[in-house]
C-alpha cells in the first residue's frame, strides 16, 4: 500500500525551473523536517573511501543488470527525465555502469540504505541537478521496497519522501545559489534558508549551474558584500566568495559526529562537440554512445577547480563527490529533444547517470 500525501505538481514545476528561477529568500514556513530520535553510531568519521582507492576515476561499462528500476513505474520522476516514455528510440543508455579503475564498488542495496539509514534524514541542497539526483535515489529506494508505505510531502522549495516504517526521510530543498537573492543582487556573504540545513544526518549540497546563466536566464545584475556592492565581479570569482561562505557555515554549524556533508561535484553539459572530439556536433542531440575509456578530451568546467580549493580549504572537508569527469564522458546520457524542452544537454534522464552518484553516495555513507 502506498500513501501520497501531496500531488507532485510542485515539485515537478520546481524541476523545470532550472532555467528560469529566482534563489530569493522569502519569509518561509516550510513543512520542517520531522525531529526524532534515532542512533547514530557513525563515529569515527572517515572522508576517504574505500581504501584510497578513487571512486572517481573510471570508464563506463555495459551491464545488462541494469538499469536498477524502470523510471514509468517509479512516482517520483519528472516526466522530462523519463526518456523512454517521451520516445527516446534507444536505450543502451540505460545499461552503463561506472567501473572505478582500481576498486569494485558494490551494487546499491535499497534495503541496506533504508537499515543503516533507519531513523535518519538525508537532504539534498542545490538546483534542479540536487533533484535529478533526489529523483534518482528516491527510485532507487522505492524499487528496492515497491511494498513499503511511503509518504510524499511538498511545501514550498522543499519536497519530502519519507518512508515511515524505517524512519527515513530524502528531502530535496531547492537552494540553487545556495547564498541570498534580493532583489537582482546576490548577497555573497549571506546563506540562504541555512536555517534549514540543521538537524539532517547527511547534507549532499551542490550549486553551479545557475551562476552560468546568462541573457534573460540570468537573474542577477550585481553582487554584495558586506554593504559594498560589485557590478563588474568575475562570475567564477563570485561563486568561489560564495562557496566560502558556504563552507565556513559548514565548518561553524555542522555537528561531524552527527551529520556527514557532501558536495556533488560539477556535472557536466555537451553543448559542443569540439570537447569530445566531434567539432561538428552542436550538442548531444543523437548520442547514443558515452566516450570510451577514462579521459575526456575537453577541459574540466571552470567551477571544478573551485570546488575542490573550497574544499581543501574547510576545516572538516565536506566529501566531494567528483562527478565531474564520469559525467563529462556521458554525452548520451542527457534528455536532449526526449524532454519537455527543446533540447536538454544539462539534466540527465533517468534511469541513468544520476543513479550511479547515489550508488558512489551509498558507497562512501555504508562502506566507510
Ligand atoms: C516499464 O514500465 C512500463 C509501464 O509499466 C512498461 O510499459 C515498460 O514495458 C517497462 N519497461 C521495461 C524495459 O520493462
Ligand atoms: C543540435 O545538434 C544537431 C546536430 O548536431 C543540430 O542539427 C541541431 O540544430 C542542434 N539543435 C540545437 C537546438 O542547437
Amino acid at each position: 500500500m502506498n500513501v501520497r500525501v501531496f500531488s507532485l505538481g510542485q515539485l515537478l514545476a520546481g524541476f523545470i525551473m532550472f532555467l528560469s528561477s529566482s534563489a530569493s529568500s522569502p519569509p518561509h514556513d516550510e513543512l520542517k523536517p520531522r525531529t526524532r530520535g534515532g542512533n547514530h553510531h557513525d563515529h569515527g568519521q572517515q572522508e576517504s573511501p574505500s581504501n584510497g582507492c578513487d571512486l572517481f576515476e573510471g570508464s563506463w561499462v555495459l551491464d545488462a543488470s541494469y538499469p536498477l528500476y524502470n523510471a514509468s513505474q517509479c512516482p517520483f520522476v519528472a516526466s522530462a527525465l523519463n526518456c523512454q516514455k517521451n520516445g527516446r528510440p534507444d536505450d543502451a543508455y540505460l545499461h552503463y555502469r561506472w567501473q572505478p579503475t582500481a576498486c569494485q564498488i558494490s551494487r546499491f542495496d535499497g534495503r541496506a540504505f533504508l537499515e543503516r539509514m533507519r531513523g535518519k534524514k538525508v537532504m539534498f541542497v542545490g538546483d534542479s541537478l540536487s533533484a535529478n539526483q533526489w529523483q534518482s535515489l528516491a527510485c532507487m529506494l522505492h524499487a528496492a521496497v515497491p511494498n513499503a508505505i511511503y509518504v510524499l510531502g511538498s511545501r514550498g522549495p522543499l519536497t519530502t519522501l519519507s518512508f515511515p516504517e524505517y524512519g527515513v526521510s530524502v528531502i530535496f530543498l531547492k537552494n540553487g545559489f545556495l547564498v541570498s537573492l534580493v532583489g537582482r543582487t546576490l548577497k555573497l556573504d549571506a546563506l540562504s534558508r541555512s536555517d534549514m540545513w540543521l538537524g539532517l544526518d547527511v547534507l549532499i549540497f551542490n550549486s553551479y549551474h545557475w551562476w552560468l546563466h546568462s541573457g534573460r536566464f540570468r537573474t542577477w545584475d550585481s553582487y554584495q558584500i558586506g554593504d559594498k556592492i560589485f557590478k563588474d565581479m568575475d562570475v567564477i570569482e563570485a561563486y568561489r566568495i560564495a562557496l566560502t561562505t558556504w563552507a565556513n557555515w559548514v565548518d561553524s554549524n555542522v555537528d561531524p559526529v552527527r551529520t556527514r556533508v557532501f558536495f556533488q561535484g560539477i556535472s557536466a553539459s555537451h553543448y559542443r562537440g569540439t570537447e569530445w572530439n566531434e567539432p561538428n556536433v552542436q550538442n548531444c542531440s543523437g548520442q547514443t554512445r558515452p566516450v570510451e575509456g577514462s579521459t575526456y578530451p575537453g577541459n574540466k568546467p571552470p567551477g571544478d577547480a573551485v570546488v575542490k580549493g573550497v574544499l581543501s580549504s574547510m576545516k572538516r572537508p565536506a566529501v566531494l563527490l567528483d562527478i565531474a569527469l564520469l559525467t563529462q564522458l556521458r554525452k548520451d546520457g542527457h534528455p536532449s529533444t526526449y524532454s519537455d524542452v527543446r533540447l536538454d544537454c544539462s539534466h540527465w534522464c533517468l534511469a541513468g547517470v544520476p543513479d550511479t552518484w547515489n550508488q558512489l553516495l551509498y558507497a562512501v555513507l555504508v562502506e566507510s
